[in-house]
């Protein structure tokens, strides 16, 4: 088979390095990749939103297969446009990708079909979104509705906080038209957990757990970012939370969008916190989690494209989904200032030394070539992950790997997976 990954970060190397994996992918190519997909798979230069010069490149190669790793293409109706030239893609529709592309859409959904989640109310409008602010009570959370970079959320302490950010997202418009409306919503607190899971429409299949580290620096402080590591399971996610979300959100969810009209089709991640109360959703999307997908898709047993293909052909029933009986974390080395302001073009040294080390993985995320050199190219760098039969051993592992890399203004967390030393 001929495959086609669309995107060019830490997720898409993982999902090519899945795909690479499979007996049945004979050719790969990713639009547009990065110097580390370089390695297995043949990059296009075509931007991830460039729909027509994909369903093109798509339709001359003769591609079988085409999977989608980002958000903006997905909601901009990508999926739609490979399937209305006959082309098999993997990924939800337009109308169904709307459960990441509008919070407010998924706000509702949850209220509709009872699915937990923060108490909110849904604004068009910052003057009636001011009025509100009167009577609420603080901290208190403020989603624009649209795509934002994961940059779309403000927690808010006091009210003239809270009024600055209606202000920053409705009339300043900090996010784009992402405030054209918004949400807001109840504080909520507890740990956060990540769970993926693969959906035909009608069935699902949740694939193990996993946690991301937001914020930018040490200890939870500083911004957040797109993710400065993850660790897979979350010793969290207990047998009581899975039975709860099993229950209440997991199936609930896929119905819910069957029923409204909007087959799933693709991956949902549900973004949990694990509150006093119960497990609520604070967010769906509607891809693999970047860096969720560099823990999860390496411990994954089965042939990712024969998953896929039974998504795609409403047969996921039939697929007994398996993970290994292991831990996997990943560090990723950004450039130091991220996620505001860092250099690109710095030459990173050291790749080879990830060749034929089982259990070890370097996830190209922001880098390029440059007079034949590979130098980075974004503020996430690199993702490096490794396996372990524990959590613990996993994470000496990965951090341990975090040395064998080098370039000028590396920067990483110290305490990714900290948190398991509690659990
Ligand atoms: P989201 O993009 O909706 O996942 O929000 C980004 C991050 O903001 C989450 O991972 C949480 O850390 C935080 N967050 C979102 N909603 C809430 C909430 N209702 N209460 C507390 N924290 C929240
Ligand atoms: N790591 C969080 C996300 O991919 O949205």
């Amino acid at each position: 088979m001929k495959v086609l990954i669309v995107g060019s970060g830490g997720r898409e190397h993982a999902i090519a390095t899945a795909v690479a994996k499979s007996p049945k992918a004979e050719k790969i190519y990713c639009a547009p990749g990065n110097a580390g997909i370089a390695e297995l798979a043949e990059c296009v230069a075509i931007g991830a939103m460039e729909f027509d010069k994909l369903v093109n490149f798509a339709k001359k190669e003769s591609i079988d297969l085409t999977i989608i790793g980002m958000d903006d293409p997905l909601v901009g109706g990508v999926v739609d446009a490979f399937e209305a030239e006959g082309l098999r893609v993997f990924g939800p529709r337009k109308n169904a990708a709307i459960l990441e592309g509008s919070k407010a859409f998924s706000k509702d959904l949850m209220k509709k079909y009872q699915i937990p989640t923060a108490g909110y109310e849904n604004f068009d409008s910052a003057e009636e979104a001011l009025a509100y602010l009167e009577t609420a009570s603080f901290p208190i959370v403020l989603k624009a509705d649209g795509l934002a970079l994961g940059k779309g959320v403000l927690i808010c302490n006091t009210k003239e906080e809270a009024k600055a950010g209606v202000k920053s997202i409705m009339l300043d418009k900090q996010f784009g038209t992402a405030g054209n409306r918004m949400v807001i919503e109840e504080f909520m607190t507890g740990r956060e957990v990540s769970v993926l899971s693969f959906c035909d429409g009608k069935t699902i299949k949740t694939m193990t757990s996993a946690q991301d580290h937001k914020r930018a620096l040490d200890g939870d402080q500083g911004l957040n970012t797109g993710g400065m590591g993850t660790f897979s399971p979350s010793p969290f996610y207990t047998k009581e939370v899975e039975e709860f979300c099993e229950k209440h959100v997991y199936q609930k969810t896929v119905d819910a969008m069957a029923a409204e009209g909007r087959p799933f089709v693709g991956i949902i991640f549900f973004g949990l916190m694990l509150t006093e109360k119960g497990p609520r959703v604070l967010e769906y999307n509607a891809r693999f989690g970047d860096p969720e997908a560099q823990v999860v898709l390496p411990r994954m047993k089965n042939d990712i494209i024969e998953v896929m293909e039974a998504c795609i052909d409403g047969k996921l029933d039939s697929i007994d989904l398996q993970f290994e009986d292991n831990a996997a974390v990943c560090v990723v080395l950004a450039s130091e200032g991220y996620p505001v302001k860092y250099e690109k073009g710095l030459e990173i040294r050291g790749l080879e030394n990830f060749k034929d080390k089982e259990g070890y993985y370097v996830f190209h995320a922001g880098t390029t070539f440059q007079e034949g050199k590979i130098v980075t190219n974004g503020g996430r760098v690199l993702g490096v992950t490794a396996k372990g039969k524990d959590l613990k051993e996993a994470r000496a592992n990965a951090y341990q790997a975090a040395q064998w890399v080098d370039f000028d203004n590396k920067y990483c967390r110290s305490d990714i997976g900290k948190a398991i030393d509690e659990a």
